[in-house]
């Protein structure tokens, strides 16, 4: 159901009607239900586009919108029968009042209805490559209205991905959002908190404890606050498996005297949070794995420092490098001899056999959201160059420039693996420390700081 006034989605639609030309049509399914085995579905989740404009949840609806901002919505049909076994529908009697679109109809109209809406339009948009067979069906219904062309009727003669108009949409978070994703992120930071003083309970109380233990407490901390979902399957990696970069929760021992890698962040009304902490097990790091985290740490602070309007998008990244970079010829995981410089080391990636994934990426309704991360106005602006590990032909565009309302996530880490030429003191030390910025008018809002991040705070709350 809706959670939110109707005039939020009517906004929405309005601003994508005015963007979609005169005569054309939108059309955006939400997303199928979708067999887990035989006959049990996963949890039903909305397609993000269709829920962004409409707030509606259930499954076999269908959005239409033209040029001039009248939309149609195509739901399930009321029916007690099937109501009585799997709940409650909206309808579509109910549907324009409870939605504020202007028409609703049964989702078993669309094929007589979707050629109506078509004729006498010019262009058709829908998300391309998103939906199964929506290909098919859209080319079903342009020959229903071309089988009337011989009585007048104009058979859209284009087609354009409404992903396109979408993506810059969403990647502006209006009011609504911003405060549905700090709810979301202040939940996620409690279940954090949960976990940490979980690991460091269960170990003083010499108890086995195992991934999935930090894990059954993070999804009751999300569960008991609202949210519908975790955002993505969560980690919960203990010593070596930090070093894996999708792990997830599973049986191994947390043992005292080894990190926690935490990545794990609820979902709520749509919205995702995307937080990694990592925390000594017992509750007190190491003198390696101190020196180590607050290398990472340091890093995630320039980052910080570089997320403010009018700052590229790679700039954050390009400040957690230099900071890396640095960091590892200081501990001597990198040889100053071998590497050279910061720069030399920054120049031939040397970095990146520690650091080898990026520091940012967009947070919205999915956990790695839509939005180009190329500036639209400098598209035009191709360079190439050569990239030093593989010896790749890399295409350059400007990168995107920082607006107020973007939400990007900021997440440095090092990943260190056992080798010869490593200190073994920093073996198999993974560290990752993750939180979710919105872009301000200044600099930028951390949404996810609910969760201590310095090590003393870490201690001091494990102890507690
Ligand atoms: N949790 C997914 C990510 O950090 O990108
Ligand atoms: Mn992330
Ligand atoms: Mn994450």
């Amino acid at each position: 159901m809706t959670t939110h006034s109707t005039s939020l989605y009517a906004q929405r639609r309005a601003k994508l009607a005015a963007q979609l030309g005169a005569d054309a049509v939108a059309i955006i399914p939400t997303a199928p239900e979708q067999a887990r085995n035989r006959d049990s579905d996963f949890p039903y989740r909305h397609d993000s586009y269709f829920y962004y404009l409409t707030g509606f949840s259930e499954p076999h609806a269908w959005l239409v919108i033209d040029g001039q901002g009248r939309s149609s919505l195509f739901c399930q049909p009321k029916d007690l029968e099937r109501e009585i076994w799997d709940g409650y529908r909206l309808g579509p009697d109910a549907a324009p009042k409870a939605l504020g679109v202007d028409a609703a109809f049964s989702a078993s109209d669309l094929d007589s209805q979707l050629p109506k809406l078509l004729e006498n339009q010019h262009t058709v948009w829908y998300p391309f490559a998103t939906h199964k067979g929506l290909e098919t069906r859209v080319d079903g219904w342009l020959n229903s209205v071309r089988a009337r062309v011989r009585f007048g009727a104009i058979c859209p003669s284009h087609q354009r991905d409404v992903c396109a108009v979408l993506d810059e949409m969403r990647l502006i978070k209006d009011v609504h959002e911003q405060d549905t994703m700090r709810r979301a992120a202040r939940i996620s930071a409690q279940a954090h908190i949960r976990a940490m003083q979980t690991s460091a309970h269960m170990l003083r109380a010499g108890q086995d404890v195992r991934e999935y233990h930090l894990e059954a407490e993070l999804l009751h901390e999300f569960r008991k606050h609202g949210s519908q979902f975790p955002a993505y399957t969560s980690i919960v990696a203990a010593g070596a498996n930090a070093c894996v970069l999708h792990y997830r929760a599973d049986t191994a021992p947390v043992r005292s005297g080894d990190l926690v890698l935490i990545d794990a962040g609820c979902e709520l009304d749509g919205y995702a949070s995307d937080i990694t902490r990592t925390f000594p097990a017992n509750g007190v790091f190491s003198p390696a794995q101190r020196d180590v985290y607050n290398l990472v740490l340091a890093s995630q602070e320039a980052s910080i420092a570089a997320t403010r309007p009018g700052a590229r998008f790679i700039d954050p990244h390009e400040a957690v490098v230099n900071v890396l970079s640095q960091g590892l010829l200081d501990l001597g995981l990198l040889n100053a001899k071998q590497h050279g410089t910061v720069d030399d080391v920054i120049e031939k990636r040397a970095y990146f056999r520690y650091y080898m994934h990026r520091t940012s990426h967009w947070l919205g309704m999915d956990v790695h959201d839509c939005g180009s991360y190329v500036e639209p106005s400098e598209l035009g602006q191709v360079s190439t160059r050569q990239d030093p590990l593989s010896g790749e032909t890399i295409t350059n565009r400007p990168s995107r420039i920082l607006r107020e309302g973007m939400v990007l996530t900021l997440e440095p880490g090092l990943y260190i693996r056992p080798a010869d030429d490593v200190p073994e003191a920093f073996w198999n030390i993974g560290i990752r420390v993750e939180d979710d910025a919105l872009v301000t008018a200044n600099g930028c809002e951390l949404m996810s700081r609910d969760v201590p991040v310095s090590v003393a705070e870490i201690e001091a709350l494990m102890r507690s």
